[in-house]
């Protein structure tokens, strides 16, 4: 049967005091309407409608490499006008339209499978999927006739002394038939607490109808919502452990799940070590057997096999096998580390390519070069890449052995099999097999301290 899905994002979510959309605050590095999306499409539902309102802009720029519908909320009037809005999505089509909410991010593919089986196959006009919870404060309940079938939702704000107490809540998650959705939201109205035009209320419509009803459960770990930034605090514990549940599986070793922070779409190859305080962000890939000792963030990189990282910041950047990294090191967008390399303590990288096996042990500066392999960078070099206008290049063949606190002032090129003297400020090309000492004479004054009267 034809399925499709429509996500209500159209909310401001004044709880969260915030100037950017609910649906786009980040559980794990991705935002909460990215979450539910990548949900559904794994359930293969494919077609998807995002009905958007406040900072709509925000929230189709945040959206926009998933392939998404959009629908316009202009007045937020409520959950039911919000769908309404989506008619033009969902007109002319027969099947079943899922519904979800974009602050509802835990949701699996697996439990939308499961829901979207059950609605289907037991022939319901709409299907509710429910939990039961020891706090119900702040949901829709539901609300059973004494067969035990569902016969109305009321949210909390709108719950008689009695209704408070029940404790099976409304997710907000859905399966409807499109017809039947569509019909009876024209008979919904917002005689409420909060002057609202309620989703939930097309429930007691298809009921009175004699539609079917149908309801299941799902633990209250897929389908809390996040409405304030406790909550939001909250989702984030839960989403770590299933993050960290699901590598660990794969073969990761986290040595304190607790304090270790990946993101939901970071990928890590087996036999990895991470110890705690990592952060790990982004589109980031660690292959095979690499190990991060504590207090790394990595956002957006891919980091090779058998690398050793320790305290360093490395940011949209490659890191080649068998290298080591820190601890203390700066690894800035749009850098290359070959293989076999070493990028050691007080190390700056930026925008640049550091060849196979080449080594930059300790306090250095390297931007906007191209260094080959094989060199060797003594203690205290800095690559002057700015001369106050314009960043400029310098370029650096192999097995090139750069002295001690070396300037190379760029634009320059330093050929390959070159020594530098330590000390030197480099303004010329060093050419191929040369020795380039740049520095002045050393000059002794015999017997200058006498001379002065300045001995102790
Ligand atoms: C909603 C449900 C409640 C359920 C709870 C589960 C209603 C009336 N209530 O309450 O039964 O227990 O979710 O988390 O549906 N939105 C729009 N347009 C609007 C209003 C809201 O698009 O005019 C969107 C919001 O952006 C949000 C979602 O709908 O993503 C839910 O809205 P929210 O205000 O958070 O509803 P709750 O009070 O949490
Ligand atoms: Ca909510």
């Amino acid at each position: 049967m034809y399925s499709c899905a429509v996500i209500l994002a159209a909310g401001e979510g004044k709880r969260m005091r915030s100037s950017t959309p609910k649906v786009l605050h980040k559980i794990c590095g991705k935002e909460m309407v990215n979450w539910v999306i990548d949900g559904i499409r794994e359930a293969s539902i494919d077609d998807i409608n995002v009905v958007v309102g406040k900072g709509s802009e925000k929230v189709i720029e945040g959206t926009k490499n998933k392939q998404v519908s959009y629908s316009l909320q202009e007045e937020q009037l409520g959950t039911g006008h919000a769908v309404i809005c989506a008619e033009d999505f969902l007109k002319g089509k027969t099947g079943t339209v899922a519904i979800f909410s974009g602050d509802a991010p835990f949701i699996t593919s697996e439990t939308i499978k499961k829901f979207l089986g059950f609605h289907e196959n037991g022939n319901y006009s709409v299907t509710i999927l429910t939990s039961k919870v020891d706090d119900p404060f702040g949901y829709g309940r539901i609300i059973r006739d004494e067969n035990g079938e569902v016969v109305k939702i009321v949210e909390h704000k709108d719950c008689s002394i009695a209704e408070l107490l029940v404790n099976e809540i409304n997710s907000a998650i859905y399966c409807f038939d499109i017809e039947d959705l569509l019909s009876s939201l024209k008979k919904i109205n917002n005689n409420n607490v909060q002057g609202e035009y309620y989703l939930p209320d097309v429930i007691s419509v298809l009921k009175s109808e004699g539609k079917k009803v149908g309801a299941i459960t799902a633990e209250i770990e897929e389908t809390k919502g996040i409405n304030s930034r406790l909550q939001l605090s909250e989702g984030e514990k839960i989403m770590r452990n299933r993050i960290n549940k699901k590598h660990m599986e794969n073969g990761v070793t986290l040595i304190d799940p607790d304090t270790t922070y990946i993101g939901g779409d970071v990928i890590i190859e087996n036999d990895t070590i991470i110890y705690p305080n990592n952060v790990i962000e982004g589109k980031t890939v660690i292959k095979e057997g690499t190990v991060l000792y504590p207090n790394s963030r990595i956002e957006g990189s891919i980091i090779g096999k058998d690398v050793t990282i320790q305290s360093s910041v490395i940011l949209d950047a490659q890191v080649g096998d068998n290298t080591t990294v820190g601890p203390f090191a700066y690894i800035r967008p749009e850098s290359v580390i070959g293989s076999h390399a070493r990028i050691g303590d007080f190390v700056e990288i930026k925008k640049s390519v550091i060849g196979e096996g080449t080594k930059v042990s300790h306090l250095t500066y390297i931007g906007d070069a191209e260094v080959g392999s094989g060199c060797n960078f003594g203690c205290g070099t800095v690559v002057v890449n700015y001369d106050g206008k314009h960043k400029n290049k310098t370029i650096i063949g192999d097995n090139s052995f750069i002295g001690c606190n070396t300037n190379l002032v760029s634009p320059v090129q330093v050929e390959s099999n070159t020594y530098i003297a330590a000390g030197s400020t480099i303004t010329n090309k060093v050419p191929e097999g040369a020795l380039a000492i740049a520095r002045a004479k050393q000059v002794n004054i015999e017997g200058w301290v006498d001379k002065k009267g300045l001995r102790k």
